[in-house]
């Protein structure tokens, strides 16, 4: 059908750019992924965010995140699924702090190829403890939006006020000192089997975390120009 001959000067289809942020807590994953997303076109997922709006109707969920522990892997790929069946996720998807586990890779691995689509990088998000906690402890956060702000590093225009709606900041249950250490722990204890298995795979490529928001972001789109 004359429908079917592909115009020459039609822009080639890209095929979804499907991403993951993997990092400890703290790291810039959040900060990187929203820039990330509105320059690639693609869908961010933040884990932490959509869990907990789940948690809102799940007390075991809620206990978990604001004790720094992780929730069962099958629940957190279940709400994986339903974000790559949103047509706003077909350009790609931006999974912000999954996979965590050995298990959410190799059910992501599972996922994306029944959708016939594949990881195209994973990014590590390297940074040392002390400099992770810093961060954490100084964290401001909108809950409805998501967005995040840090007393020194990334100050609001008005104290204690989003940006964009002018609503008033809080701090999220987990971004306590004392809850730090098991975040990192969580962290940690689990996520070597998930970095060998896509260096593996050759899609691993790490950023040094710890440098300024803007230089972070400067080495990630140079990552992303050169494929
Ligand atoms: P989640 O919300 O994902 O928390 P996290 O992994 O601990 O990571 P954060 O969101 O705290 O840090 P971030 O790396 O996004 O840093 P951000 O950009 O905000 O998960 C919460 C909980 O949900 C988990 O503990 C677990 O219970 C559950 N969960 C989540 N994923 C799960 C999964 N896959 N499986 C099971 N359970 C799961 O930046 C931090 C601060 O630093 C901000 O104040 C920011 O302004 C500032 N900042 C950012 N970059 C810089 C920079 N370069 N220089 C200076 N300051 C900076
Ligand atoms: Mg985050």
């Amino acid at each position: 059908a004359a429908e079917d001959i592909k115009d020459p000067k039609a822009p080639a289809v890209r095929p979804p750019l499907d991403v993951a942020f993997i990092g400890p807590p703290g790291s810039g994953k959040g900060t990187q992924a929203r820039r990330f997303a509105d320059k690639f076109g693609v869908c961010h997922v933040d884990m932490g965010s959509m869990l907990r709006s789940a948690a809102a109707r799940n007390e075991q969920f809620k206990a978990s995140i604001n004790q720094g522990r992780l929730i069962a892997d099958d629940p957190v790929c279940e709400l994986v699924a339903q974000q790559l069946d949103r047509p706003e996720c077909d350009p790609g998807i931006l999974l912000d702090g999954f996979p965590r586990t050995s298990g959410q890779a190799a059910k992501l691995d599972q996922m994306l190829s029944e959708r016939r689509r594949s990881l195209s990088a994973v990014v590590q998000f390297d940074i040392p403890d002390d400099v992770a906690t810093d961060r954490i402890t100084g964290r401001l956060h909108h809950p409805s939006s998501g967005r995040v702000y840090h007393h020194s590093f990334q100050p609001p225009r008005v104290p204690g006020r989003d940006d964009a709606t002018g609503e008033s900041l809080t701090k999220r249950p987990d971004d306590f000192p004392d809850v730090m250490p098991r975040r990192l722990a969580a962290y940690r204890d689990l996520i070597g089997p998930v970095l060998q298995r896509y260096s593996q795979a050759g899609l691993l490529k790490r950023v040094d975390a710890s440098k300024p928001a803007d230089s972070v972001w400067s080495t990630l789109q140079s990552l992303f120009k050169s494929g």
